[in-house]
């Protein structure tokens, strides 16, 4: 009953509407350049990584080649310092033509042709971040159908060089100005973040009728530290943050980092299995053409990406926060499934957490746990106590369900995983439990 009640009330402070392109009902997956790649335009020195089309046309070609696409990562996106000084005749926004020499229409095309969708970059100010030509108030409308123009699928408008009103106005201009093009854009807010992610400056509600995603708090960094501040910052203000989100309006706690320097493997299932919980955009920033077989197979986990593909998209939230360092989290997800994450703060040792479902809200009733990494299997009771080792800095992550009505097939297919082949192999080699 207090689960029911807990998924009602998540459901009903998640209607409020959508903005109304029909874009993005789940979280965008996909690969972000920012993190990783910076604004390293030095392509005479380090050709492989400055920021050029050769890069977004290598990770595009790991994404369809390597198995990422068909789990839902399809967009490719250009963040900060792809533009040149100087805007074009017309006044339009221009590639740097030295390091982007056939242009973006033909990097879109590029990616339409492989499946995959192309995300660009711009700021709602006189500059960008990086110092490149930023889009004021008077390009609003000139710089979104520039985009529309090349077949772009995604815009990220950050905030750089803005004041609070001239923010006010620019971001709903902008997101009047790509839905009047025609041309379907997904729009990615970083408004929330410049003004401190919190009512009253922040308004979600208006968030949610303009931006298919939107940035709340600072950048995230290759290390760990730095994904514990975001996600002490998220889950401190879930009350706040949760129902903001839905299909259509996504909550971006930023981009993911693991296959990166700064995380063990421990935390870099921490972040995916947090991201998860969270509904998060997932937007990796790392190097694909050279990833570890680990990072990739956390990143691949597809129990993980049904989890953030959740057709309910409801957000997640922390129910438990022991005082000796671990935490619990808790997502409702279709078909009365629920994924729950034990999370250790601790550096001693790995930690056994012992409690029951019944500890943690579940009504009265036989469950399944299946671990996301492990893939084993436990069938329990509500009250039946069952003991959790938590790493530190770990996770453990299970799908919980009732024994008998769902099955990994129906699970996939509710998280909207398409793919041609990739369930059946491993369907046959579960536990009979699972099946
Ligand atoms: C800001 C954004 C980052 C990135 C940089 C680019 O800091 O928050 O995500 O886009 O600008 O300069």
């Amino acid at each position: 009953m207090r689960l029911f009640l807990l998924v009602l009330t998540s459901v009903l402070c998640g209607t409020s509407v959508a903005l109304d392109n029909g874009l993005m009902r789940t979280p965008p997956m996909g690969w972000l350049a920012w993190e990783r790649f910076r604004c390293d335009i030095d392509c005479y020195n380090d050709p492989k990584n400055c920021i050029s089309e050769t890069l977004f046309t290598d990770m595009a070609d790991r994404l369809a080649e390597d198995g990422w696409r068909e789990l839902g990562y399809v967009y490719v996106n250009i963040d900060d310092c792809w533009s040149s000084m100087e805007r074009d005749q017309q006044g339009r926004l221009q590639a740097d033509p030295k390091r982007f020499p056939m242009g973006i229409r033909n990097l879109s095309q590029y990616m339409h042709a492989r499946g995959l969708k192309l995300g660009i970059y711009g700021d709602m100010g006189s500059h960008t971040c990086g110092g490149y030509p930023g889009t004021p108030l008077d390009k609003i409308e000139l710089d979104a159908q520039t985009f529309a123009d090349w077949e772009v699928d995604m815009f990220k408008f950050d905030g750089c060089y803005s004041n609070a009103s001239e923010q006010e106005k620019g971001y709903p201009l902008m997101s009047k100005a790509l839905n009047a093009t025609g041309h379907p854009i997904a729009y990615s807010c970083s408004w929330p973040a410049y003004q401190g992610g919190l009512p009253p400056k922040v308004n979600y509600t208006q968030l949610g009728k303009i931006c298919n995603l939107w940035r709340n708090y600072g950048d995230i960094q290759d290390s760990w530290g730095s994904v514990l501040s975001i996600v002490d910052w998220f889950f401190d203000n879930q009350d706040v943050l949760a129902p903001a989100a839905g299909p259509g309006r996504w909550n971006d706690p930023d981009m993911l980092i693991v296959g990166d320097f700064g995380l063990s493997l421990d935390q870099s299932q921490t972040q995916m299995s947090l991201w998860a919980i969270m509904a998060a955009p997932l937007f990796m920033s790392n190097d694909l053409r050279t990833i570890s077989a680990d990072a990739r197979r956390i990143l691949q986990n597809k129990v993980l990406i049904g989890i953030n593909q959740d057709p309910l998209g409801i957000q997640g939230r922390r129910i438990v926060k022991e005082k000796y360092g671990i935490e619990v989290f808790w997502r409702p997800l279709q078909n009365n499934v629920s994924a729950l994450v034990f999370f250790s703060r601790r550096s001693d040792m790995p930690y056994r957490y012992h409690t029951s479902l019944k500890k943690l809200n579940y009504a009265t009733g036989n469950y399944k746990l299946f671990d996301a990494f492990t893939s084993r299997t436990t069938l329990v009771k509500d009250a039946t106590d069952f003991v959790v080792s938590v790493n530190p800095s770990g996770v453990v992550t299970f799908l919980v369900s009732a024994p008998a009505t769902i099955n990994r097939r129906q699970f996939y297919n509710g998280g909207k995983l398409h793919g041609p082949s990739f369930e059946d192999a491993e369907e046959n080699s579960l536990p009979p439990v699972f099946l």
